[in-house]
């Protein structure tokens, strides 16, 4: 079986999760959002590349950090992603949304005074080669600032392989693909190796999300890249997919009230052209 070119596959999951990623209620990637854009320094009047911008978590942050003498650009290549953000921000004349790669991106040498990409390195065919593109994008004193996953805790890693476990019977096979979710230091340290960037700060977080019931954990799933997981499990297997996830969210993250609690560890780097 031949895989599909990954960039359209990744574009098509991002696609289909468009109309209810960070919609379900389930806060992951707000709080990381927020955080990369005061981190990166961003100030009234800065011009701002958003890369792989989603439906927003750091492109509106920017946005408001920039105010309306300066500029934000987001790039995503799943169209619905770029129509729900560009709807979203149609009050905001400063802020622009567009579909295209943002491995690639179509602008001067030393356009932006910021450069952001929250979870979207890892996805990329080579990412140290589209840093260093990103870098010459910046002008001298610019910051690229990135956000990715960390290592999880030995509970939450118990907690991902007992959930892969339990959806594996339910699956059809899984075409195959390389694009890593969690990254570490040296991985993200070595996107910079090649750029004259420099300072390269990072940063831990620990984002804690809520599910009330199985159900918003399994909508939620489907509103993220690991919607994937799910679409792989055929209808009439879906209700004791949901049954085997719910154990083992019984097992991991349970609370006495009955609601289930999960932590994200995330890394947040932040590096400058020298001035
Ligand atoms: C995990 S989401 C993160 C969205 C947003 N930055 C956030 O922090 O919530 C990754 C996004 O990057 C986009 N993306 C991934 N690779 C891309 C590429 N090569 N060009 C444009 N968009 C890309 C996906 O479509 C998706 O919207």
């Amino acid at each position: 079986m031949t895989d599909v070119d990954p960039k359209a596959r990744i574009a098509g999951i991002f696609d289909r999760a468009a109309p209810t990623y960070d919609q379900t209620g389930v806060e992951l990637f707000g709080p990381p959002g927020r955080e990369l854009v005061r981190r990166a320094g961003i100030t009234a009047g800065q011009r701002v590349l958003d890369l792989g911008c989603g439906r927003g978590n750091v492109l509106f942050p920017a946005a408001a950090a920039v105010a309306e003498t300066g500029s934000v650009v987001g790039i995503d290549f799943a169209p619905a992603m770029v129509a729900a953000t560009t709807q979203a921000a149609k009050d905001l004349p400063w802020v622009r949304v567009t579909h295209g790669d943002a491995d690639y991106p179509d602008f001067p040498p030393g356009s932006f005074d910021a450069i952001t990409a929250g979870f979207m390195v890892f996805l990329l065919p080579d990412p140290p080669a589209a840093v260093a593109r990103w870098s010459r994008l910046l002008r001298p004193g610019g910051r690229l600032a990135v956000s990715t996953f960390a290592a999880a805790t030995a509970a939450g890693e118990a907690f991902y392989r007992d959930r892969t476990a339990a959806l594996l019977p339910f699956q059809t096979p899984e075409p195959a693909r390389d694009e890593q979710s969690s990254s570490s230091p040296e991985w993200v340290a070595a996107l910079f190796a090649g750029t004259d960037l420099v300072d390269v700060t990072m940063t831990g977080l620990t984002v804690r999300s809520g599910y009330p019931t199985v159900d918003t954990y399994w909508d939620w799933m489907l509103s993220l890249g690991a919607r994937r997981q799910l679409e792989r499990v055929p209808a009439e297997h879906e209700q004791t997919a949901r049954a085997a996830l719910g154990k083992v969210l019984d097992q991991h993250l349970r609370q006495p009230d009955g609601s289930y609690r999960m932590d994200t560890e995330v890394r947040l780097t932040v590096a400058r052209r020298p001035a």
